[in-house]
């Protein structure tokens, strides 16, 4: 498997989970009962998977292999995806800080959290049509066979020391569970 299409099956679960925000943050405005345990869970799976894996992959790796191969990164495209995976953490950030408010019913906080679920789940979908569309596949034109090879096995090092061997499949069986849990 190209290191590119890895990074492409990860693109699908991060948008699974931002479907799953999406009902989410729709209860939370409604000011339906939203477990605030679930939410911890999004949150959860969103720093882990999306941010120290996948984001760890591609800023780690995946970037300065590119930026080897002569893409700029400084008013570049590697520059603009940097600068989405930030923002991307503060909206994670104002989720995270939100959450202890909704276990006490605070209808503000409820809508701290929908409104920075919406923010990031619109950030992200753009942020991976662009991956998706532009940059992997200028990473699968100009990279050579030993670089991908090579980019392929520090992801397998990502997996095993960062993330954590079993992890992944706990996070599928999360993914499931919330997806039955708020049906699009
Ligand atoms: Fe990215
Ligand atoms: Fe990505």
């Amino acid at each position: 498997m190209k290191p590119t299409e890895a990074l492409r099956h990860e693109h699908q679960a991060i948008l699974r989970m931002i479907r799953i925000l999406d009902k989410m943050a729709d209860g939370l405005e409604a000011g339906a009962n939203v477990a605030p345990g679930d939410l911890e869970d999004a949150v959860e799976f969103i720093r882990v998977f999306a941010d120290t894996c996948h984001h760890a992959k591609e800023e780690g790796h995946l970037f300065p292999e590119m930026e080897r191969v002569g893409v700029p990164r400084d008013r570049g495209p590697i520059g603009v995806m940097l600068s989405e995976h930030e923002e991307g953490r503060k909206h994670v950030a104002e989720m995270a800080r939100a959450i202890p408010g909704i276990r006490k019913k605070n209808k503000r906080a409820a809508g701290a959290f929908a409104s920075a679920a919406r923010g990031y789940g619109a950030l992200l979908s753009q942020h991976i049509f662009k991956e998706d569309k532009i940059l992997y596949p200028m990473a699968d034109a100009r990279l050579s066979p030993d670089q991908q090879t090579s980019l392929s096995e520090c992801f397998d090092e990502v997996e095993k020391n960062i993330v954590g061997e079993g992890k992944h499949e706990e996070f599928h069986r999360l993914l499931e569970r919330l997806e039955k849990a708020y049906p699009a």
